[in-house]
């Protein structure tokens, strides 16, 4: 697999690929022992704020910012997605790399992490092709089980929870220590109410979007002021910028 060099800009730095900066990254910032995982919310976004062009956010992305993306998914425990992000963005395998895979199992851990997603209304997408994928492994939160005719990914149905509680659930049933949220921006706007993100990873993209695609990051519950994020990392690669704030 042909690894990007990305520059390091903050810390100040030489040049580093994506799995090598998540995984060091991470070794230090995850507690062993914690009541929840720490969570990571990443994001892609124009320079003018906007999450998705079109329908969905792949537009927006390059390559440099889907190998981070999947350099982040190979260290997780667990993502989640709120359902109108799954349906959006037509979830498929989370790491269709076998290489990726094989790391995985090389250290001792499932293939591939584990998809979460949480709804109140119980309306989760499975015509998708992630549903379709036999090894795929799935956990929902939702008021009733999944109906579908034929799944052939694993889907565990967990009951409706709030968000704290599914988290809780995620660290003590599943052992979820790193759980990677990609969003989108109406659950992150919950967890961030809820006090239950750690990071922020935003790539910022240097294009200018306008008109009125894409929602912002954030939106639906706000924090009960605008919430602090400390910078704490920045990488580049072509323009792009990967910025990764503590929460
Ligand atoms: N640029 C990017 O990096 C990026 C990343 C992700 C998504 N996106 C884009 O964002 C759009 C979708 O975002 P979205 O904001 O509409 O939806 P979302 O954040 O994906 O999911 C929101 C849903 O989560 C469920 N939920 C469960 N617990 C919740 C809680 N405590 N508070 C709030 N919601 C809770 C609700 O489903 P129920 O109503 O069923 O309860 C709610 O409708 C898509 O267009 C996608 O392409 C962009």
């Amino acid at each position: 697999m042909e690894a990007t060099a990305y520059r390091q800009l903050l810390p100040p730095g030489g040049p580093t690929d994506a799995r090598t900066h998540v995984e060091a990254l991470m070794r230090a910032a995850v507690p062993e022992r914690a009541q929840r995982p720490y969570t990571l919310v990443n994001f892609v976004a124009s320079l003018d704020g906007h999450t998705t062009l079109g329908p969905d956010s792949r537009g927006l992305s390059g390559g440099a910012d889907r190998e981070l993306f999947y350099a982040l998914r190979e260290r997780a425990d667990a993502v989640l997605v709120g359902p109108p992000t799954l349906a959006a963005e037509r979830y498929k395998r989370m790491l269709p790399a076998p290489e990726r895979r094989a790391h995985r199992l090389a250290q001792g851990r499932p293939a591939e992490p584990l998809l979460v997603t949480i709804s109140r209304r119980g309306q989760i997408p499975l015509d998708l092709p992630f549903f379709a994928e036999r090894e795929a492994r799935a956990l929902i939160f939702s008021p009733s089980p999944p109906v579908a005719a034929r799944l052939a990914a694993t889907v565990v149905h967990a009951g409706p929870a709030p968000l704290a509680q599914a988290l809780r659930t995620l660290r003590a049933d599943h052992d979820v220590r790193l759980l990677l949220c990609e969003g989108g921006p109406t659950l992150f706007g919950a967890l961030l109410a809820a006090g239950l993100a750690d990071e922020l990873w935003l790539t910022l993209v240097p294009r200018l979007v306008g008109g009125a695609s894409g929602a912002a990051l954030l939106s639906g519950a706000a924090p009960q002021a605008p919430a602090p994020a400390r910078l704490a990392g920045v990488l580049e690669h072509a323009g792009t910028l990967f910025l990764r704030y503590r929460l």
